[in-house]
């Protein structure tokens, strides 16, 4: 897909779009994900307090849907530790490329799931949160606004958390909380997000498994009416808030929400549904919905239809798309304008670029070139080896391609991130690289494929390095040739034990 929405945490997530669909319990389930990741963006499965049989089964049912990457999205704090123990178990054994976290910190589940290659969000509601979140090793921030709909974490609005958050930290940032439509994408991106999380808009699509009753309920909400309450609690920790249409819970005619007393109101299956439980209505549930927490983001007002996710996702980029040219163009007419006003260029600038080239420093139309072709390689890289992980029977080949494939991804967006330094247009193309490999179809032999692709690279930035002059790209292309080499060198070792052919499938 081509598109100007493109940052760098779209390699990063293996998206198109800086879209994420947020991973809504019980109402994010297969079908969604997969609808949001075949249309470009990222899908999380909503997985919280799920049994691993589930979970695996969902995240096998994606796969068989679409060819996209996508995530998990647990809650330490909602699940008793067995269960969550056993979650984290079936999502590393499933290998997905992500799981996002929210609520408390378990530095245990982050270690196991860094151990494992796979890559962690984590959603948080304040700076501090954020911090030490990076410190136990989460890879990407999830800032959540106090708009959100569901469990809110924090009491800061969004855009106030992001303008405090995006200077201070060195992740990429989302912004989560009250964004349905395009405007709200292109201002969190304006104000230092990387992209939009996005539950409200989403619940209400065709995909959702959110139950009709509520999915009515949110398209004919009023703006303001989204209210937080703690009234929703059974089966979370104590003192949780969640933002819910109003009802008879929320306008108090259902008595107590703390007296003890517990009353079932509905069924999924075999398991009851308690008043004033965290449960929302679902597909599969039955009962007095009315009663149940109805979660819905301060954006309701702005969601009017139910319509496929696809759909929704791409009216949300192209609007997006829009405002973010409106605001090139105002700063383009801008800069026009000072030009205009200014005195002609430097004699000092002149004599830079004339110092350049004598002294062999590659022009930035050649460096932007050059950026562009490594981009389009790591992309294929990224690509080829998530792939192959996903392929491969043998765990070491597996694990090597995972790890190799999150290199790729970072290296990915560290060249998006000089591109638009350099006020370059970045290539949406994906390497050929990509198509020769995956014609290769036994695993061993690819694997060796993709370590003469990483030796092209290698070449290809030792050539370029003398001639780059800026120290801070110097510094990250020689890191990037150092993770290179290293790779050939674990993969060279890996492949020297495993047999020449046909094994690895
Ligand atoms: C129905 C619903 C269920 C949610 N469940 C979860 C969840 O299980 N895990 C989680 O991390 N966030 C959950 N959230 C919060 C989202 O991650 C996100 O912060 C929120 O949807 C963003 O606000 P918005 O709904 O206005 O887009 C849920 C939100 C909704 C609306």
């Amino acid at each position: 897909m081509n598109t100007p929405l493109q940052t760098p945490i779209c390699d990063v997530l293996g998206c198109d779009v800086p879209i994420v669909l947020a991973g809504m319990g019980g109402v994010a389930r297969s079908d969604l994900v997969a609808a949001v990741s075949s249309a470009g963006g990222f899908g999380l499965l909503g997985m919280v307090r799920e049994s691993p049989e589930l979970i695996t089964a969902e995240i096998a049912r994606v796969r068989g849907l679409c060819e996209r990457e996508f995530g998990v999205s647990l809650i330490p704090a909602a699940t008793p530790p067995e269960l969550f123990t056993a979650e984290l178990a079936a999502c590393i054994a499933a290998r997905v490329s992500a799981v996002a976290l929210f609520w408390d910190l378990s530095y245990e589940a982050i270690a196991r799931l860094r151990d494992a290659s796979i890559l962690v969000l984590c959603q948080v509601g304040s700076t501090e949160e954020a911090h030490a979140a990076v410190r136990a090793g989460a890879q990407i921030i999830i800032a959540q606004g106090a708009e959100a709909g569901g469990h809110v974490r924090g009491s800061t609005a969004l855009r106030t958390l992001l303008a405090e958050m995006a200077p201070q930290l060195r992740v990429p940032l989302l912004a989560a909380g009250g964004i349905v439509d395009g405007q709200g994408v292109a201002e969190v991106l304006g104000l230092g997000a990387q992209g939009a999380v996005i539950g409200t808009a989403f619940l209400a699509t065709e995909e959702s498994f959110a139950h009709d009753y509520h999915k009515q309920r949110i398209i004919t909400a009023s703006a303001g009416a989204p209210l937080r309450t703690r009234a929703f609690h059974v089966n979370w920790p104590p003192d949780a808030e969640v933002r819910v249409l109003p009802n008879s819970v929320t306008e108090g005619r259902r008595g107590d929400p703390f007296s003890g007393h517990r009353t079932v109101i509905g069924a999924e299956g075999a398991r009851s549904i308690w008043l004033f439980s965290t449960d929302s209505p679902l597909r599969d549930m039955t009962g007095d919905f009315e009663a149940m927490a109805l979660y819905a983001g301060e954006g309701v007002g702005g969601i009017t239809a139910i319509a496929p996710a696809a759909e929704r996702l791409r009216s949300i980029c192209a609007e997006a798309e829009q405002h973010l040219a409106m605001v090139r163009n105002d700063g383009a007419q801008a800069v026009a304008d000072k030009d205009a006003d200014a005195v002609p260029a430097s004699q000092l600038c002149y004599a830079r670029q004339a110092d350049d080239l004598y002294a062999g420093f590659a022009t930035r139309e050649e460096i932007l070139v050059f950026l562009n072709e490594l981009l389009e390689a790591e992309r294929a890289g990224a690509r080829i080896t998530a792939r192959t992980a996903l392929d491969a029977k043998d765990e070491s080949l597996a694990g090597l391609m995972q790890e190799i494939r999150h290199d790729e991804a970072r290296w990915c967006a560290m060249l998006l991130t000089w591109i638009t330094q350099l006020n370059g247009t970045a290539s949406p193309r994906i390497g050929d690289f990509y198509g020769k490999c995956l014609a290769i179809a036994d695993l061993y032999a690819r694997a060796r494929f993709i370590n003469r692709g990483q030796g092209w690279v290698v070449r290809r930035l030792k050539e370029m390095l003398p001639r780059i002059r800026d120290d801070g790209l110097h510094a990250d292309l020689t890191a990037m040739l150092l993770g290179h080499d290293e790779n050939i060198r674990r993969s060279e070792m890996m492949l020297a034990t495993t047999p020449s052919e046909g094994a690895g499938n």
